[in-house]
């Protein structure tokens, strides 16, 4: 990717800068762009004017106003989103990505970082290394950035001392040295006025190095992606006619010719490369960065999503691996839910099923976490929907990396690297028997599915599951009942009322219900399950009009009048801590497939909706 040719066929660098808030970044890239004398003459005018409005220095032109494009991020002081910016000299092109300091902000910080092969750490000669500092070199370094500077800015308000800068450089190496980059390259630059950026500043005479540019120009970055194995995520299937089937996409990595023994990652199907076609005809060979379409000689499955790879050199094919995962919205994530997982072309669920530690991005220590916050950063094992070709990020940053995305607001809230599969499920293979789910069924006449009612604590969700088992059960029907009080006495002795823990809870509940159902018994499940992610994870697990969700819509002031327990007099006393509908939330279902308003009504009458509901469905009762 870093050996792409820019106009002019000059070589392209990526870069980004990072730092924090009033390091200089802006005024930094400002500084590039003016010498690099790319600006045009009426923005500059525009700048000049703007300077005097929202300026910080004074008459002189503020070349973070060059950069710092939104009006809304002038006012408040900070840069707030990713802004690619180009510029190039006689050595090189660049793009250089500038990434927000403010603390909220990792989530720009990373977008920045992906693509990127070096980062410019600015650093304020004032103050030093700074918590941010640390913050942005981990996640630099996690994102597979492996080369730095380590840019000491504002020399000239330190009086251009030497001694500083060594100091800070030494903090910096000291800290930076566990985080395996290949190089540092330390310059001492006043952003402002230009000392050490293009030009060599007489102001610091103890310097013997290269400037910024002159570093940016000659660095070695080259990730070389043509000589690492070959990586072929197939981005589309290309059948025009019956008489061509071609698979299109980028090369990740590595090269390919025709004739090569080739193999579809994950089904193992093996074949060869027939021909590689471009939109200007055949080419004998292609390697990374080339979007090609590639023909096989055999009639194998390959679908959208596919990854080929020669027979020779394949990645890991897994379900459950380890990797870290850094956090980016604002609703936690927690373990046991369920996320989208986009890994190269592929989509599938996926959950965190343990995380092993969180890092404490200050420190580098490691901690014990039962749930990831907002910027936070943890190394832990995820479980697939599917088993997925994969190789470390380390190795390959393309097939080595995916995102989380919440399964309702599709924010992307996740950022994933894969560190090493795990051996787990993969060894282990379903059993299939001979008697199963519709033979169990068929003996005594049921229809298996799961009632699932839902509602605050004290709503009647359980009451209205035990007069509907009795009909059930007077009709001969095979059924059993999971609830929420005597499941906690057992198989969820160990899980209390945070968020984490009734995720948790449901997750059990969800595959012990699957258990039951497959049994070939009518369960109803009676759980308070606040949150709408877990219930759908509930109804994914089972089958087509296996889940049947019913909401239990007592208003809460009801609830409280009633307090069966009570449980609400000693939540809103304080006693209790998490109660649902007090200081936790709960999530009411937006389309269930029953809704059963219980004010004014009897039990037996709200029983009675659901018995319709379930003779609806072919159950005799
Ligand atoms: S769930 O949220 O994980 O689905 P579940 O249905 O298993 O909860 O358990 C709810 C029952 O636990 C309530 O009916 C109530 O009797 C009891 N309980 C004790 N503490 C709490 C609490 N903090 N919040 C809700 N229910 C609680």
């Amino acid at each position: 990717m870093t050996h792409h040719r820019a106009p002019g066929n000059r070589e392209l660098l990526r870069f980004l800068t990072c730092g924090s808030v009033d390091d200089g970044k802006s005024t930094l890239i400002g500084r590039l762009l003016y010498d690099s004398q790319l600006i045009f003459e009426d923005t500059l005018a525009a700048i000049t004017k703007d300077s005097r409005k929202h300026g910080t220095t004074g008459e002189d032109i503020d070349l973070a106003l060059l950069v710092d494009g939104l009006e809304a991020e002038r006012q408040q002081g900070i840069t707030i989103d990713v802004a690619y910016r180009f510029f190039q000299t006689p050595g090189r092109a660049f793009i250089v990505a500038d990434t927000p300091g403010h603390e909220q902000y990792t989530r720009n910080m990373a977008t920045g970082a992906s693509g990127a092969s070096l980062a410019v750490i600015l650093i304020d000669a004032r103050k030093g290394v700074l918590t941010q500092t640390r913050r942005h070199s981990y996640i630099c370094s996690l994102l597979g950035i492996r080369d730095i500077v380590v840019a000491v800015n504002k020399i000239d308000l330190v009086n251009f001392s030497q001694e500083t800068f060594d100091r800070i450089v030494g903090d910096y190496v000291t800290f930076a040295s566990e985080l395996g980059f290949r190089s540092i390259m330390p310059i001492p630059i006043s952003a402002r006025f230009g000392d050490n950026v293009s030009a060599r500043s007489g102001n610091l005479p103890w310097y013997h190095g290269p400037t910024l540019i002159q570093h940016l120009e000659q660095v070695d970055v080259a990730q070389d992606l043509t000589t690492r194995p070959f990586r072929f995520p197939v981005q589309w299937v290309n059948r025009p006619n019956l008489d061509f089937r071609g698979f299109a996409g980028t090369i990740a990595s590595g090269r390919v010719a025709a004739g090569d023994a080739v193999v579809v990652a994950a089904s193992g199907k093996t074949t060869r490369v027939a021909r590689i076609v471009t939109a200007d005809g055949d080419l004998p060979a292609a390697a990374a960065g080339q979007a090609v379409t590639i023909t096989l000689e055999d009639e194998v499955d390959v679908a959208r999503g596919d990854i080929l790879v020669h027979t020779t050199d394949r990645p890991e094919v897994a379900d459950q691996f380890a990797g870290h995962l850094l956090w980016m919205d604002e609703e936690a994530m927690l373990p046991g839910r369920s996320y989208l997982m986009r890994i190269g072309n592929v989509w599938t669920p996926c959950s965190v099923t343990s995380i092993r530690h969180r890092v404490d991005v200050n420190t580098l220590e490691e901690h014990a976490a039962r749930r990831l916050s907002l910027n936070e950063i943890g190394f832990c094992n995820f479980s697939a929907g599917q088993p997925i070709p994969m190789d470390p990020y380390a190795e390959n940053r393309t097939t080595g990396a995916f995102i989380l995305v919440d399964r309702f607001t599709n924010r992307t809230a996740g950022a994933g690297m894969v560190a090493f599969p795990l051996r787990r499920a993969s060894n282990i293979h379903h059993e299939h028997f001979t008697v199963d789910k519709a033979a169990r069924a068929a003996l005594v006449g049921n229809k298996p599915m799961v009632l699932w009612f839902t509602g605050l604590s004290g709503s009647g969700k359980s009451t209205i599951a035990n007069i509907v088992e009795q009909a059930l059960h007077r009709a001969g029907r095979q059924t059993y009942s999971l609830d929420g009080d005597n499941i906690r006495h057992g198989l969820c002795r160990d899980l209390g009322f945070t968020a984490e823990d009734r995720v948790e809870n449901i997750r059990r509940v969800g595959e012990v219900a699957k258990l039951f159902v497959d049994a070939g018994m009518i369960v109803l499940a009676s759980f308070i399950s606040p949150f709408q992610a877990e219930r759908r994870m509930v109804r994914d697990l089972l089958g087509e009009g296996e889940f049947v969700e019913v909401f239990v819509d007592t208003p809460i002031e009801a609830c409280i009048a009633r307090d069966p327990k009570g449980l609400y007099a000693k939540a809103q006393a304080g006693q209790i801590k998490n109660f649902t509908g007090i200081d936790s939330p709960y999530e009411a279902p937006t389309t269930p497939e029953l809704h059963v308003p219980t004010p004014g009504r009897t039990a037996e009458e709200c029983a009675e909706d659901v018995l319709v509901q379930l003779r609806a469905r072919g159950v005799a009762c």
